[in-house]
């Protein structure tokens, strides 16, 4: 098993090229099943969960091959539409892969993804919508089996949450369904809006991709095509987080700004320096940290949940109380121990953690519990006095690129063992 060490308390200071994002390579992957012909897929992070849609759709009968961060797919199903449970249990997100297959093949057989880290994962919003598309879904002993017996069609779906995997799924369904579909209190993540765009790309007709109301006619057919995956804004906001927790500047390159805002904000009123361009940001983190008083997690254009984690690891040394609410997942402060371990004073009840600012954290020996936690423990790591050892780092390398690298290449003293 591999883990990280780290030598906390260096400054950070330079410049990081942002990798491409998870959320919307797994559902682009997702969607290029759709698409006959070959599909190009620029700056994809290589990332276990990449790898794991990438067996997804090999095990499907599709060509899916990486080369350096382009991974190329040629979807030739073989008919069979079957996700293999080892790779549902592998990564939730291969609930994404449903729509896909029942939009190109009419039908699915797959595993119930059940609970993960987070907590209880449902998806009942995905299935009530495709059952208004016209999917029949059938239970049994935790497998889905899911027909068309009369073709897929368009709907009217009503989001009673603006749940992404959902908003994913009943796009990715409705693109080669006959007639229109209309999602309403639909997720506005940007990711939502980097799936719309390859499928437009491809000939899918999608309107109001990013906003509340997404409005599709579904075509006949779809055709692959050559698309670069958006900036991750989650390891942007990790970077973001290094840097202001060891009192660092950064450029970080190929982001995308405007996703940022919420994040940026947070950072600005724990009193760092932030400055943007349309594809670049720059931190400054010279002056003392600030606590931050409130701040909860909300769909976007809120706070991201991802980054709740990682930011709180920075308010653990910002000085003053901070109030954290997370609205999103039930079981998202399994960070806390370990950062409490590492010296840090936070204090939870149910879904809102109280952070005490201290002086200073201390290196220790902890775990990665999910991978926005695990992350944290990095951050915190980095910015403790001494040694830190940070093992289970596998749910890390699910999201982040060779995190080590980048780090060292900015001053960090890291190593994976
Ligand atoms: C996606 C992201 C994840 C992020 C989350 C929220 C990917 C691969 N993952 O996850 O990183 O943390 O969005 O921004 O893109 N819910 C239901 N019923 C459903 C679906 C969801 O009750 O059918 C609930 C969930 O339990 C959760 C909330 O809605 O409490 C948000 O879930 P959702 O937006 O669907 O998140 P994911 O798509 O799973």
């Amino acid at each position: 098993m591999q883990k990280f060490v780290i030598q906390g308390g260096r400054r950070l200071e330079g410049d990081i090229v942002v990798q491409g994002a998870k959320n919307s390579a797994l559902p682009i992957l997702a969607a290029a099943f759709l698409c006959k012909g070959e599909s190009v897929l620029e700056n994809c992070p290589k990332l276990s969960d990449v790898y794991a849609a990438c067996r997804i759709l090999s095990s499907v009968g599709c060509r899916c091959e990486m080369q350096g961060h382009t991974v190329i797919v040629r979807a030739e199903p073989s008919g069979k539409a079957a996700i293999p449970e080892s790779l549902m249990q592998e990564m939730r997100s291969s609930i994404i892969f449903l729509g896909a297959m029942l939009g190109r093949l009419g039908t699915c057989t797959l595993g119930y993804p059940g609970g993960c880290e987070l907590g209880p994962r449902p998806i009942d919003l995905h299935l009530e919508a495709l059952r208004r598309m016209g999917v029949q879904i059938r239970e049994e002993n935790g497998i889905l089996m899911c027909t068309t017996p009369r073709g897929l069609h368009g709907a009217r779906v009503h989001l009673q949450f603006p749940s992404v995997g959902a908003t994913e799924n009943i796009l990715l369904a409705a693109v080669l369904a006959k007639g229109d579909t209309i999602i309403s209190n639909a997720a506005r993540e940007p990711e939502i809006l980097d799936l719309a765009r390859y499928l437009q790309h491809c000939g899918a007709k999608i309107e109001g991709a990013g906003s509340s109301t997404i409005r599709v006619q579904g075509v006949k057919q779809l055709t692959g095509c050559t698309y670069r995956i958006m900036p991750d804004r989650i390891v942007t906001a990790t970077w973001l987080a290094c840097a202001a927790i060891t009192g660092g500047a950064l450029q970080l390159l190929h982001t995308d700004a405007a996703s940022l805002e919420g994040i940026l904000d947070v950072l600005e009123q724990m009193n760092c320096q932030c400055s943007r361009d349309v594809s670049s940001l720059c931190i400054n983190a010279g002056k003392p940290l600030k606590a931050v008083r409130y701040l909860k997690t909300m769909p976007y254009p809120g706070f991201p949940t991802d980054a709740q984690a990682i930011v709180m690891a920075v308010l653990c040394k910002a000085g003053g109380t901070s109030v954290i609410e997370e609205t999103i997942f039930e079981n998202r402060f399994r960070h806390v121990d370990a950062l409490v371990r590492m010296g840090a004073d936070i204090h939870v009840a149910g879904r809102v953690a109280v952070v005490h600012g201290v002086k200073q954290l201390c290196g220790a020996q902890v775990s990665a519990t999910d991978l926005r936690g695990g992350a944290a423990l990095l951050t915190a790591g980095l910015g403790a006095e001494g040694e830190t050892v940070l093992t289970e780092i596998s749910h890390i390398d699910r999201g982040y690129d060779s995190p080590e690298t980048v780090l060292r290449s900015v001053g960090a003293k890291i190593e994976r063992r």
